[in-house]
């Protein structure tokens, strides 16, 4: 039969998806939206939504036989990591040979999985990313926006002083200020009202009680509670789940149509259809909506496309390291989920890094420190597109690592050196002390002002959009959400204006 039509459809249910369907479905435009991942509002058996991050379930990770955590070991012992059956779980990681990215999947994207720090990024260096975007403009009106909508507060500093859970984040800041580097209060999405009537034993654990990267039961105003739910309230926007757009090609009369995949959350495909919009938007992440792109150009299906799609990727500069702390500077047992607090060391001309210090939540005392090192690494990867595997692949190698490696060797050795301290070699799963062979913070593949205009329209198409993750150019300094939201609220807004409500 005919192919269902909608006037705009968009890929995916992340941030900069959620920022548009909201801003459309409010200005009255009928909006579909199509995830590939589950809605997740229904408790399982155990009455929770999500599984915590030590007793991992088949909700813990998009369709694998394993669990594959991001520390790998501990005391070199495979204790992380657990069997699993095969499921449409929330969190994904994709594995290209020398590089893994970690992706949410699910209504809210990698909202789903993140810390829920958001951190605008600093000025000076968004203006050096994307010097030809608007920085009055965003840092006037996009970014506080953007923290507004997302339910962005700051912690409490007299109760982090307190607090038992963030004595580990404590340890860190008095080993990093003996070195002379300076630390920062890390705004975030998870709220901190709720994070002490936790501790304070009044509403049930979340971060409190080893929640994060598998989903948070509480606490934390993910898509599905903030943009999301603005989207569904204007009666405009429906949102179909596990449902995977695979192919996009131009119809006649410049509409565009989609070949869209069905599964049930045990990977069986229920069946194909097609539908077609009149707008596109594509909202799949830096991996998704790029190998929608690159699959559309090298099959044909949309010809025009040029060489910058699948360009210009990086990691945000992400590398992972611990420390082993003095036994008399225990951390705790009781650690957090979500980070607080960052070394701020981005002022450096030499290696800037800022390192978020990240929790171990074992339930026990670990004597580590861990960090998530975010830095300046100039390195960048590109797309090809495998007919064989009909799948976009990264290309990245090992060593596009050791500039972030070396930056946060600088910053770390210099800590050891001052505190008598060492690196934990135990982490990884083999004895390296820095791991930068996965990233949190995948950003380009298409990016804004190359392979897009700067309001992210696609080069050599009408009423074809990007408007997430992919349209920054490899690095933004700090944890991205904020920017991608703000940037995608700046995006829509032009649209809006000059191709939707003008036609
Ligand atoms: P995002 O990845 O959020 O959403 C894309 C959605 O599209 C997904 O739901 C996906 O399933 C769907 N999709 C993709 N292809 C599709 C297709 N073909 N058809 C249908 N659906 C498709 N950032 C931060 O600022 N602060 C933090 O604390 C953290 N912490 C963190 C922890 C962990 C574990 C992870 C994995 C990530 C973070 N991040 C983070 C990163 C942050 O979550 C990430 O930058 C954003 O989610 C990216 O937003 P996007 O809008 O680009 O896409």
């Amino acid at each position: 039969g005919a192919a269902e039509h909608s006037p705009a459809v968009i890929v995916g249910t992340g941030y900069g998806a959620a920022v548009t369907a909201l801003r459309l479905g409010a200005a009255g435009i009928p909006t579909v939206m199509l995830e590939m991942g589950q809605l997740w509002n229904t408790p399982a058996e155990d009455g929770n939504i999500f599984p915590d991050m030590l007793n991992p379930d088949r909700r813990a990770m998009w369709f694998k036989d394993r669990t594959e955590a991001p520390l790998a070991s501990f005391l070199w012992l495979d204790l992380v990591n657990r069997d699993i059956d095969r499921y449409a779980g929330v969190l994904d990681r994709v594995n290209y040979g020398d590089m893994s990215v970690y992706v949410g999947r699910g209504v809210g994207g990698g909202s789903l999985v993140n810390g829920a720090m958001a951190v605008t990024p600093k000025r000076s260096y968004f203006e050096q990313i994307l010097p030809r975007v608007d920085a009055d403009e965003m840092y006037g009106r996009y970014f506080p926006l953007a923290n507004s909508m997302l339910g962005t507060n700051h912690i409490d500093p007299e109760w982090f002083e307190t607090s038992r859970a963030y004595q580990f984040a404590r340890v860190s800041r008095k080993a990093a200020h003996e070195a002379g580097f300076q630390t920062a209060f890390v705004p975030s999405v998870y709220d901190f009202d709720y994070m002490r009537r936790e501790e304070e034993q009044l509403v049930p654990r979340s971060a409190l009680a080893s929640e994060v990267i598998y989903g948070n039961n509480h606490g934390k105003s993910s898509l599905d509670k903030s943009y999301l739910a603005a989207a569904l309230g204007t009666g405009n926007v429906t949102i179909e789940t596990l449902t995977e757009v695979r192919d996009i090609a131009q119809q006649q009369d410049g509409t565009y149509s989609l070949s869209v995949r069905r599964i049930d959350e045990h990977g069986t495909v229920l069946g194909v259809r097609q539908l077609t919009a009149k707008y596109l938007f594509l909202g799949g992440g830096s991996l998704g909506s790029t190998e929608l792109l690159v699959r559309a150009r090298d099959t044909g299906k949309l010809p025009d496309l040029g060489e910058e799609i699948g360009r210009g990727w990086g990691t945000n500069g992400n590398v992972m390291l611990g420390r082993a702390n003095h036994s008399w500077d225990p951390v705790g047992e009781l650690e957090s989920g979500m980070p607080a607090l960052g070394i701020d060391n981005w002022d450096d001309p030499v290696s800037p890094v800022f390192a978020e210090i990240a929790p171990v939540p074992a339930g026990i005392e670990t004597f580590a420190s861990l960090y998530l090192a975010i830095t300046r690494n100039p390195e960048r990867g590109t797309f090809r597109y495998d007919p064989g595997a009909d799948r976009a692949v990264l290309q990245w190698s090992e060593s596009q690592g050791q500039p972030s490696i070396d930056a946060a060797k600088r910053v770390f050795d210099r800590i050891n050196e001052v505190n008598g301290t060492s690196y934990r070699y135990d982490l990884f799963g083999d004895t390296r002390a820095f791991e930068s062979r996965f990233t949190y913070h995948p950003l380009g593949g298409l990016v804004l002002g190359e392979a897009t205009d700067l309001y992210g329209r696609v080069n050599g198409y009408r009423n074809l959009y990007v408007t997430d993750g992919s349209l920054i150019p490899g690095s933004t300094g700090v944890n991205p959400f904020v920017t991608i939201t703000a940037l995608a609220e700046r995006n829509i807004d032009r649209v809006l204006a000059e191709d939707i409500r003008a036609a």
